[in-house]
């Protein structure tokens, strides 16, 4: 039956018809087959090889060609910008940032999807949210992400500790235990990029703020005093030493390395850290969960990644095959086996076998229905640059301005800019 429906759907596409009672998207596939790119960050846990030599067997006529983007999101963006503003044909199929649809759909860069080429209903619902703007889908979610708090539960075990629920307990925990087993106590990813943004924002939900922005990124909504009760549980680890100094400088991967080498008690990162921590020096002496908050549990920003079709290129007909594909349930599966991605299938996460080899799936799992998606604003580059430069500010020693006059600071600064765009 499966077989039946995905090989009709698959001379649909080819013939570029739709099914009964759906519209013509005269939009989609309307470029050509054969070769094409995809355009994706580091793949830093080295599991796409394989899932593309899957495709590039089965299609010799459209084999896909990776291109590795740098790993930090901010870069992956400038690369992108600068492709699609040559309109240059390079690039086929993105894989695009969750905060980068509605700027992309903006400005042009990437073409509308139709909704019924794909199995949206079968994915979990904020996931999808993620690719529609102004009631369009302009991308397919492929992997979701929420930050979770990996934790040396070799040494917890060894005090008696459970994992921290709230800020005051990490940082009693975190004191204490770095001191006496000389590791670092706790950290992010603190360098001035959009990886701070999400910490900040994560820091201020769990502080009981809400979202910074509203949803459609008209309106400023960020609470000030939640804000700078943020910032200074931030502040406060950095003066008091339980977040090393180091950590400053740290995007993903140098979290992930500091706390896979032993060096932190405490991390905040994304699920991508869990496969090779396994791998690690740490492997059976960490778990993760939810993070903390600030009198319980905290709550995570809706990270993840969907693949969108440029709008230059030529393949687009086989780009759009290739996404079928790509997040099909197969590969999905893999994308967590192999990746350590967080799928956006929703019955991957109740998958007993996957349980077993991922424990902390329901709690990831919750953690993205529980997550705050960034705004979806065509400006958000601009927003979130604002954000991270202040607090950054707020971060770096010795501290002079207060963390509320830079939560006030900056909230000026956010309605200048919204009031612009
Ligand atoms: C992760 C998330 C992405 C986020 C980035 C920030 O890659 O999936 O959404 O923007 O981290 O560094």
């Amino acid at each position: 039956m499966h077989r039946l429906v995905s090989v009709t759907l698959a001379v649909m596409l080819l013939a570029g018809c739709t099914g009964p009672g759906e519209e013509a998207a005269p939009e989609v596939g309307t470029g050509g087959t054969g070769p094409i790119t995809l355009v994706i960050g580091r793949d830093t846990t080295s599991y796409l090889r394989p899932l593309l030599d899957r495709w590039n067997a089965a299609h010799p006529g459209e084999p896909v060609t990776l291109l590795e983007l740098p790993e930090a999101a901010d870069e992956q963006r400038a690369q992108m910008v600068a492709n699609l503003q040559a309109k240059s044909e390079r690039y086929d199929v993105l894989a695009l940032d969750v905060i980068r649809t509605a700027e992309f759909a903006d400005a042009g860069w990437i073409i509308p999807l139709e909704r019924a080429m794909f199995p949206l209903d079968r994915f979990l619902p904020p996931v999808v949210d993620t690719a529609v703007y102004q009631g369009k889908l302009w991308a397919v979610p492929y992997s979701s992400n929420a930050g979770l708090l990996y934790y040396r539960k070799d040494l917890l075990r060894r005090e008696g500790l459970k994992p921290p629920k709230t800020w005051a307990e990490m940082r009693e925990q975190a004191k204490r235990l770095s001191a006496k087993y000389d590791v670092g106590g706790y950290a992010g990813q603190y360098l001035a990029y959009e990886g701070l943004t999400v910490n900040f924002a994560e820091a201020v939900q769990s502080a009981g703020g809400k979202e910074i922005i509203s949803s459609d990124g008209a309106k400023v909504t960020m609470d000030v005093g939640k804000a700078e009760a943020g910032l200074d549980f931030l502040v406060r680890g950095l003066r008091e030493g339980w977040i090393p100094r180091e950590s400053l400088t740290f995007k993903e991967e140098e979290s992930r390395l500091a706390f896979q080498e032993g060096r932190l008690l405490f991390s905040r990162n994304w699920p991508h850290a869990y496969g090779p921590a396994t791998q690690s020096a740490m492997a059976g002496k960490f778990a993760v969960t939810g993070l903390p908050g600030i009198d319980g549990p905290g709550s995570s920003s809706l990270g993840g990644y969907n693949l969108a079709i440029s709008a230059y290129s030529k393949k687009q007909k086989s780009a759009l095959a290739f996404i079928r594909y790509f997040t099909g349930l197969e590969n999905q599966r893999r994308v967590l086996t192999d990746g350590s991605f967080p799928p956006v299938w929703a019955e991957l996460y109740d998958d007993p076998a996957l349980i077993k080899r991922f424990p902390y799936l329901p709690v990831l799992k919750q953690s993205i229905l529980n997550a705050q998606p960034r705004p979806v604003a065509a400006n958000y580059n601009q927003v979130s640059l604002a954000i991270a430069s202040a607090v950054s500010r707020a971060l770096t020693p010795p501290f002079e301005e207060s963390s509320g006059d830079i939560a006030a600071s900056l909230k000026t600064e956010l309605n200048e800019i919204i009031r612009a765009r």
